[in-house]
């Protein structure tokens, strides 16, 4: 599939909303993400359940717009919850999951259901959080049968094709249970017969997966799995794959949500139908709305070091993941000299590693006519603060910038750090209007 390269179409609202809202900005793109909806629904067609995880963006406008589009909420805490019910998502379509969910968090899942509004499941990660749940649980839920559906978060123990830092299915990650601790948590949960009821597994391998191959070696292990608890737990009818499918740069090839599709088709068949899972779910996050943001910022000025340098006025508060695990996110001029500059040039591909794309460790593409490889630095005071060298025009203070792809784990993991406020939200409309989906914040002012 090729992609095509929305920017150099939206360069001329991206420069407007800056004017009229301020910089910095983050922008969603509505139609970007309608179009990644659409894709991994038809990669995942009903009645696959697609549960949006909303780590990845948690505006509620953006997760609201995608349970329009047909998604669910994967949330991991108390808060996740309530913002995507403040989203419109009902209890029926939020599954609940974390590695770290509080006795709170836990009392919540089970209010829900003795409220008979339960959420979808509640992924349990170790033989601890099973007891404490079977425990709160056994209070509520058991009067008039009510149970608890609960998937078991596996680690399956592979080598995912990531950053290591987005490796969380690597054996030696904190998340999830390993194989053979998996009985040992039903168990402590109450066994088949408790007030927990076994739903099946949840698995996520790892973030922006390179390749599908750890993806599949995953799989695989949780099919096994699934099959040989279903013989023990009746209802144990669940997979549920998690997220991973990648964003890289546009017109970089990476594997698409089909390729992953297929890959599961096929190993599904290699099973004999009653070894079958009858229910599965993804949890994409980054996939959805990674590529539809887009965080403008102005230049604040212009150094001379070893070549040119700009210090623009967002950074590691908007967005961490290049201070955090030294991603690379690409980032071009919207105007140069403070005149409008076309982006087309510099938003051409480039010949990297997946790996090396995303931890900056490729080359970048050779200069071009006007271009200077200038190192782009955010406002905060920790030299982490750092985009990496990009290819741009002649820049003078004044001048935006767009930082791309920045839809995912940017505001989410935004911060307030050294005073300051967070950014506005505002999503780009398909016919061109704006749409402010969250102020900015008001943060502490001198007057
Ligand atoms: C359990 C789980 N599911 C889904 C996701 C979403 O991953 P991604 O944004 O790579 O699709 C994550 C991300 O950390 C996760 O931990």
């Amino acid at each position: 599939m090729i992609e095509a390269d929305r920017l150099p179409g939206l360069a001329a609202g991206l420069r407007l909303a800056a004017h009229r809202f301020g910089t910095p900005i983050v922008l969603t793109d509505a139609a970007e993400l309608a179009r990644s909806a659409e894709e991994l629904t038809r990669a995942f067609p009903d009645p696959w359940l697609r549960q949006y995880s909303v780590k990845a963006n948690d505006v509620p406008a953006i997760v609201g717009r995608l349970g329009a589009l047909g998604l669910g909420a994967n949330v991991v805490s108390r808060g996740e919850w309530a913002i995507a019910r403040r989203a419109g998502v009902p209890n029926g379509r939020i599954t609940l999951e974390g590695v770290g969910k509080t006795e709170a968090d836990l009392r919540a899942a089970i209010q829900a259901t003795g409220q008979r509004d339960p959420v979808l499941w509640t992924a349990i990660e170790s033989a601890d959080e099973a007891a404490a749940l079977a425990r709160l649980a056994a209070r509520v839920v058991r009067r008039d049968e009510l149970r608890l559906d609960v998937l078991l978060r596996f680690n399956p123990a592979v080598e995912p094709e990531t950053l290591p830092q987005l490796a969380v299915g690597a054996e030696s990650s904190k998340f999830g249970l390993a194989a053979d601790e998996l009985a040992a948590a039903i168990e402590a949960g109450g066994g088949p017969d408790g007030p927990l009821r076994w739903r099946g597994i949840q698995l996520h391998v790892g973030s922006q997966l390179g390749a599908i191959d750890a993806w599949r070696d995953g799989v695989k292990r949780a099919l096994a799995i699934v099959g040989l608890l279903g013989g023990t737990n009746p209802e144990f009818d669940t997979l549920d794959l998690g997220g991973g499918f990648p964003v890289f740069e546009v017109g970089s090839p990476a594997p698409r949500p089909e390729r992953f599709a297929r890959e599961l088709t096929e190993l599904l068949a290699a099973l004999p139908a009653d070894r079958r899972p009858k229910r599965l779910a993804v949890e994409p996050g980054r996939f959805l709305v990674a590529r539809a943001g887009y965080l403008v910022a102005r230049v604040l000025h212009v150094r001379q070091r070893t070549g040119p340098m700009v210090v623009l006025d967002a950074g590691m508060t908007e967005l961490i993941r290049p201070a955090l695990y030294g991603a690379r996110h690409g980032v071009v001029a919207l105007t140069s000299g403070l005149r409008p500059w076309t982006p087309d040039a510099a938003a051409a591909p480039v010949a990297e590693t997946t790996l090396g794309r995303e931890t900056g460790l490729g080359e970048g593409p050779t200069p071009g006519d006007g271009l200077a490889s200038t190192a782009v630095e955010g406002p905060i005071c920790e030299s982490t603060d750092s985009f990496g060298r990009h290819d741009l025009p002649p820049l003078v203070r004044g001048d935006l910038v767009v930082i791309r792809d920045a839809g995912a784990y940017g505001a989410s993991l935004g911060s307030t750090y050294n005073g300051r406020p967070r950014a506005i939200q505002v999503i780009l409309e398909a016919d061109g209007g704006l749409t402010v989906a969250r102020r900015r914040g008001a943060g502490a002012t001198i007057r």
